[in-house]
């Protein structure tokens, strides 16, 4: 009886496949980078509260990179375009022209962008920069010094349940299939690159996060090859972790000081650095990177929020998280001087002045006043 949808399915599964394939393929074959002499930061405000947060952003890098700026060295460069409207006009997650001028970029700063969910399928704005532009790592600092909590986590960005998030299979009326994908180039660079950093910055202990005990291909390969990756680096202790017992483990406060860097699949990832950035305070509270070989794209956590907007507080919303986004892009293009500049910046401005819509609170724009003043 569903024998034709599943014909079709298998067919839409043959396609999906090959595709990979192919991508897979290609990440064994990457052309090597070529050296800038300009460094290009595309500015994209995205939605509901994200050209508001955004603005305080570019405010802040404006001023710390004013001499850069004007000796040519750098570009803020405003990208328009990537809005909810403009994406559900032309029914793409990221209109042709809008990621033309991406690409022209080196690295971005990016609102957040509202992605519609259910049966609407327009694709999430972010999950299709991530691919184009090949972000393969999510990197996600959260530190709570009183605590003990110096955390790094690193998310494989690219591939997971997102790689084909909105391809999966349907026999209408009897059931649906949604796939995961892992290859094994890209679980090496996520692996390499949060070894790397371990490495680097004289960290000893590494988590690597998975199911993989029920969740047996995909997740059993991710395990395998991380733990293959770190016998490369002896000097540092590598435990795996499922993730249930993971996100148990964060609240656990003998656990929290030994815990240091995390490499994890995609959604895993999403969902357990919304659990580490509300220890830290809230998801507006932290930032987030997503890097790859050629470009770099530094991003809030949290939603465009909706429903801020919908109850007129947008002026009200926290520009701390893309603030801290702005933070690791400058250390991401060689500046850790006024990374370290403003990060002390967003420091003082959450003491003297909040934001929130208690007496004592602040709104977006006087938090920027506050931040500049220090820069
Ligand atoms: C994140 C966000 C995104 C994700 C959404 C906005 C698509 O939650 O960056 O963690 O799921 O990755
Ligand atoms: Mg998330």
């Amino acid at each position: 009886m569903y024998q034709e949808a599943i014909e079709q399915a298998v067919n839409h599964y043959r396609e999906l496949l090959l595709a990979q394939v192919e991508r897979a393929e290609k990440l064994n074959n990457q052309a090597p980078l070529e050296k800038k002499e300009k460094t290009v930061i595309g500015v994209v405000g995205g939605d509901g509260i994200g050209p508001i947060i955004t603005a305080q952003a570019e405010r802040a890098l404006k001023a710390l990179l004013k001499d850069e700026i004007a000796a040519g060295k750098i570009e803020l460069r405003t990208i328009e375009g990537l809005t909810i409207e403009n994406r559900l006009a032309v029914g793409k997650a990221v209109p042709d022209d809008v990621l033309a001028e991406i690409k022209a970029c080196d690295v971005l700063l990016k609102g957040p962008t509202t992605t519609p969910s259910g049966g609407e399928l327009l694709e999430s704005a972010n999950v299709a920069l991530r691919r184009e532009l090949d972000l393969f790592a999510n990197v996600r600092p959260v530190s709570v010094p009183e605590q003990g909590i110096d955390w790094m986590f690193f998310r494989e960005n690219t591939e997971g349940e997102y790689a084909i998030g909105g391809k999966g299979i349907e026999i209408p009326g009897l059931l649906t299939m949604d796939f995961k994908v892992t290859t094994v180039a890209g679980t090496k660079r996520i692996a390499r690159a949060a070894f790397e950093y371990a490495r680097k910055n004289g960290k000893t202990h590494v988590a690597i996060v998975t199911k993989s005990n029920i969740i047996k291909k995909t997740d059993g390969m991710f395990s395998i090859l991380c733990r293959e990756v770190a016998a490369e680096y002896p000097e540092i202790q590598t435990d795996e972790y499922f993730i249930d017992i993971m996100s148990a483990n964060l609240l656990k406060p003998a656990m929290r000081s030994q815990l240091q860097v995390f490499v994890m699949p995609n959604l895993y990832g999403d969902i357990l650095t919304d659990e580490a950035a509300q220890i830290q305070g809230g998801v507006g509270t932290a930032g987030s990177a997503n890097t790859g070989d050629r470009y770099a794209m530094f991003e809030a956590i949290h939603g465009s929020a909706p429903r801020m907007i919908a109850r007129g507080m947008g002026d009200y919303a926290n520009p701390e998280s893309i603030l801290w986004a702005a933070v690791m892009l400058l250390r991401h293009i060689g500046m850790p001087e006024k990374a370290e500049k403003l990060s002390n910046a967003i420091d003082t401005a959450s003491k003297v002045c909040p934001v929130g819509t208690t007496p004592e609170g602040h709104t977006c724009q006087e938090f920027g006043d506050a931040l500049v003043k220090e820069l």
